[in-house]
C-alpha cells in the first residue's frame, strides 16, 4: 500500500534511486551513468534539504517510489544553492573536462541551467516529479502535483513552470493533460508553465 507524505532527510537515498531509474526519457537511466549519485546531486537533494515544505514522497512496502519536489520562488533558491549547495560539491567533483554524461552533470554543477527570466517572470515557482513504473499510472502522479500546488498556493504562488526533456513524450502528454502549456525551448528540453491561482 503506497502514501503520500512529505520528504525527510532519510528519503535521499530513496529519492536519489528514483531519480537515476527513470532519467532515460523517463526510463531506466542507471546504466548511462558512472556515479549513481551525480544526478540527484542535481535534481533532488537540494530540494529535499533546501525546501523541505515542498517536498513530497511516495513510499510503499519496498520504499521511495517516487517523489515530487518543488520550489516557490526559482531565483531565491538558485541564489540559496550558490551559497549552500554547489560549493561542497564543486569542490569534491572537480570540472573534468570530458564529455561523458557523467562530465556533463559535473559541468552543470559548476554551471548550472537556469530557466529564462520570461519563464521565471510569470511562472516563478518550478517542480520535479519522478515516479517508479510500480506505481505509475495510477493517477498518483496527478495527487502529487496536486498535493505541491496546494502547498504552493498556501504561500501565495500564482504561477508554477518545470522543463521537461524534448523526447520524454510520456511525461509532456500527461503534463499537457493537466493544463500545462508551452512556454520555452530550451537546449533539447521545453519549458512548460501553469498558472496556479
Ligand atoms: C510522468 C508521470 C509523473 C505521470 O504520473 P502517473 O502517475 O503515471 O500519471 P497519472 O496516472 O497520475 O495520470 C494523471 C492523468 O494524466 C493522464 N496521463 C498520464 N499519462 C498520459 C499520457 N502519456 N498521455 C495523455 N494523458 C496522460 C492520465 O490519463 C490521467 O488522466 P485523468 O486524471 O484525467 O484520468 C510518471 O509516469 C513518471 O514519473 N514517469 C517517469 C519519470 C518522468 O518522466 N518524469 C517527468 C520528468 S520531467
Amino acid at each position: 500500500m503506497s502514501h503520500i507524505r512529505p520528504a525527510r532527510l532519510h528519503d535521499l537515498p530513496g529519492t536519489y534511486r528514483a531519480c537515476l531509474h527513470t532519467s532515460d526519457a523517463g526510463g531506466d537511466g542507471s546504466a548511462l551513468y558512472q556515479n549513481p549519485d551525480l544526478l540527484g546531486h542535481i535534481y533532488v537533494g537540494p530540494y529535499i534539504v533546501g525546501e523541505p515544505h515542498f517536498a513530497f514522497v511516495i513510499a510503499d512496502d519496498h520504499g521511495v517510489a517516487g517523489y515530487v519536489l518543488g520550489t516557490p520562488d526559482t531565483r531565491v533558491f538558485e541564489a540559496w544553492q550558490e551559497r549552500e549547495w554547489w560549493p561542497a560539491l564543486r569542490a569534491a567533483y572537480p570540472m573534468a573536462g570530458g564529455d561523458t554524461l557523467d562530465d556533463e552533470l559535473i559541468a552543470q554543477i559548476h554551471t548550472p541551467v537556469t530557466a529564462p527570466d520570461t519563464v521565471v517572470a510569470n511562472y516563478p515557482a518550478h517542480l520535479h516529479i519522478d515516479l517508479l513504473p510500480r506505481v505509475q499510472g495510477r493517477g498518483l502522479g496527478r495527487v502529487m502535483l496536486e498535493t505541491l500546488f496546494e502547498a504552493l498556493r498556501a504561500g501565495g504562488v500564482s504561477g508554477i513552470h518545470l522543463d521537461v526533456g524534448e523526447d520524454n513524450h510520456n511525461a509532456i502528454a500527461f503534463y499537457r493533460h493537466l493544463g500545462f502549456a508551452e512556454l520555452a525551448r530550451g537546449t533539447d528540453s521545453i519549458y512548460l508553465g501553469m498558472e496556479l491561482s
